[in-house]
């Protein structure tokens, strides 16, 4: 039995493409930017299992044109680049990263909140500008974390991370989210707030809900209106999340005190954008998940998934795992040959 054929859309870090290598005929994209529509579509077509990141789109008309497939092993912890109702009704498996990238995609959010708060950005370009003038009493003043309120909006692995992070900071914690989730409630010491009452309460307001049909725009002129004067927005999650004219409306106002983002919609965000006339917004190219650590246990989850679904068996981080059965079918029928060695687990 030939081995099963895998299509892996960029190069990734760390060991993860050798441990694919050892077990499939594996192709990969190897240029910067991700493979055009056509050439997904036709590596797609041939293959067993594809690897994908977030910014390769797969819809029902690529799902369509690949009978082969049995799995879609996204190297992300979002699948909102996934047709899942058409992956499902074509017994196709997606997988994600889940878990892996909550720790350093938090640490980041921190990040971004400190360099907001505390003008960072706008210190460094001021220096470097040559306006810096003098020290003075005035100057760049920011905010304080400690004290203030920070309001998560999504509360999974990673709205959890930044929640254990702010309350060492002294900031006090409320969320909202799809449902109330009173254990942590209690292990935490937060507050679950309705959505309007969270956007009148916080002084930080940070996004970690996924990007559905529900969440897309949750940051909208009727949101931002109700947010306070001095307000800081910061979204780690996905672009589509904020209603992003209606965002520069708010800050070229004044009705915010101002926005980090690391995912802007579109991506990249065209350097013209106008949100770059303002000297209150950092914008960073995604890269919440980007340490070296992390980024190759994204890869190396991303293969085992691959891996662990090619031999038939159903990984912990499917997505789609209603299909089980049908889709347990469709391997067995087609006897990929995957001789399933177990990889250990990334921590
Ligand atoms: C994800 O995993 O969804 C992140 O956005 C990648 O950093």
């Amino acid at each position: 039995m030939p081995n099963p054929r895998v299509f892996v859309t960029r190069h990734l870090p760390g060991d993860a493409l050798d441990l694919l290598a050892e077990q499939t005929d594996v192709t990969v994209w190897p240029h910067e930017l991700p493979p055009p529509r056509d050439e997904l579509e036709r590596e797609a077509a041939r293959s067993d299992g594809v690897l994908t990141l977030l910014t390769d789109r797969i819809d029902d008309d690529i799902l369509k044109k690949s009978p082969r497939l049995l799995v879609v092993s996204n190297m992300a912890t979002g699948f909102d680049n996934i047709d899942l109702e058409a992956a499902s009704r074509h017994n196709v498996l997606v997988t994600r990263t889940l878990g892996v990238l909550s720790a350093t995609t938090a640490e980041f959010t921190i990040a971004l909140i400190f360099a907001a708060a505390r003008r960072i950005v706008e210190g460094d370009r001021v220096v470097r500008s040559g306006e810096w003038k003098t020290w003075g009493p005035e100057v760049l003043l920011g905010r304080d974390l400690s004290g203030a309120t920070l309001g998560i909006i999504g509360m999974g692995g990673i709205g959890r991370e930044v929640t254990h992070r702010a309350l060492a900071l002294g900031m006090r914690v409320v969320y909202f989210s799809r449902r109330s989730k009173p254990a942590l409630e209690r292990r935490y010491r937060m507050e679950f707030l309705g959505l309007d009452e969270l956007c009148r309460e916080s002084d930080f307001i940070s996004l970690h809900a996924p990007l559905t049909t529900e969440t897309r725009h949750v940051v909208n002129s009727r949101t931002l209106a109700i947010m306070k004067p001095t307000s800081i927005l910061v979204n780690t999650a996905r672009g589509a999340l904020v209603d992003q004219g209606a965002l520069y409306q708010a800050l070229s106002e004044g009705r915010i005190g101002g926005a980090a983002l690391d995912v802007t919609d579109p991506e990249p965000i065209a350097p013209n954008d106008p949100l770059f006339s303002l000297p209150n917004v950092i914008v960073t190219p995604h890269i919440a998940s980007a340490s070296v650590a992390t980024r190759s246990r994204m890869a190396r989850l991303a293969v085992q998934n691959l891996l662990e679904a090619l031999a038939g068996r159903l990984p912990k981080h499917a997505v789609n795992r209603e299909i089980a059965r049908a889709w347990r079918q469709r391997v067995r029928k087609r006897g990929v040959a995957i001789r399933s060695k177990m990889m250990e687990r990334p921590a």
